[in-house]
């Protein structure tokens, strides 16, 4: 099984799924260090939306600098789902979840959205946040469709992307095709500091 809150063993090959400008793995180690917070704090960023006993799930976690706080939000009775193409980030951020005593509350997989290892989870997710991933994803339709499929009915999504990398037009067309994927917009979080939607699958809405 892919899925797995094991902290320990090899991880799976990944899918060549990406457009070509992933983030390369190394990146990944600075992207977790500390100082980090002071421009991009999860508290602040993800507490607002987060309560204990959640099922979050996090594709494009790298190595897991949203992901460990996240766990602690969720508390012992949440799960926090997380998800990279590239094993080596899964790697990273195994590890660093076995330090922080917070690997019960995570499971892993290297891999895409489109693992069959993740149907188990279709309809149950309360919380999706996509980081700083979404333009590195190859076709950002069929990953918006697969994430309004895996929420609960209500269950929220919320897309960061960076302003450097990001321009408003492409924020825009992001935030449209997830209404197409059948997501209902509910704010800009970081209004003009940067670019972020929150998105809800409606209750009643298509599967
Ligand atoms: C720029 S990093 C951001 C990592 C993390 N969200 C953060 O902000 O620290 C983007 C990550 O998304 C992953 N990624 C890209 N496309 C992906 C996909 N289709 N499915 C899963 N992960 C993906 C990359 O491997 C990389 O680790």
């Amino acid at each position: 099984m892919v899925v797995s809150n094991e902290t320990h063993g090899p991880p799976s090959v990944a899918q060549p799924e990406a457009k070509g400008h992933v983030c390369p793995w190394w990146i990944g180690w600075l992207l977790v260090s500390p100082l980090r917070r002071l421009f991009e704090n999860p508290d602040s960023l993800l507490g607002p939306h987060v309560r204990p006993g959640m099922t979050v799930l996090e594709p494009g976690c790298g190595m897991g600098f949203f992901s460990l706080p996240l766990a602690r939000m969720v508390g012992p009775t949440g799960r926090v789902v997380c998800v990279d193409l590239q094993p080596r980030m899964i790697a990273g951020l195994r590890r660093r979840a076995d330090k922080a005593g917070l690997a019960p509350r995570l499971e892993s997989l290297a891999g895409t959205l489109d693992d069959p290892a993740l149907d188990v989870r279709r309809g149950t997710v309360d919380l999706a946040v996509a980081i700083h991933m979404v333009h590195e994803v190859r076709d950002p339709a069929a990953f918006l469709r697969r994430l309004a499929g895996l929420l609960r009915p209500g269950g929220r999504l919320l897309i960061v992307e960076p302003k450097g990398h990001v321009s408003a037009a492409a924020f825009e067309r992001t935030v449209q095709t997830a209404s197409a994927a059948g997501f209902v917009e509910r704010g800009r979080p970081l209004g003009d500091r940067g670019r972020a939607a929150l998105l809800e699958r409606p209750a009643g809405g298509p599967t």
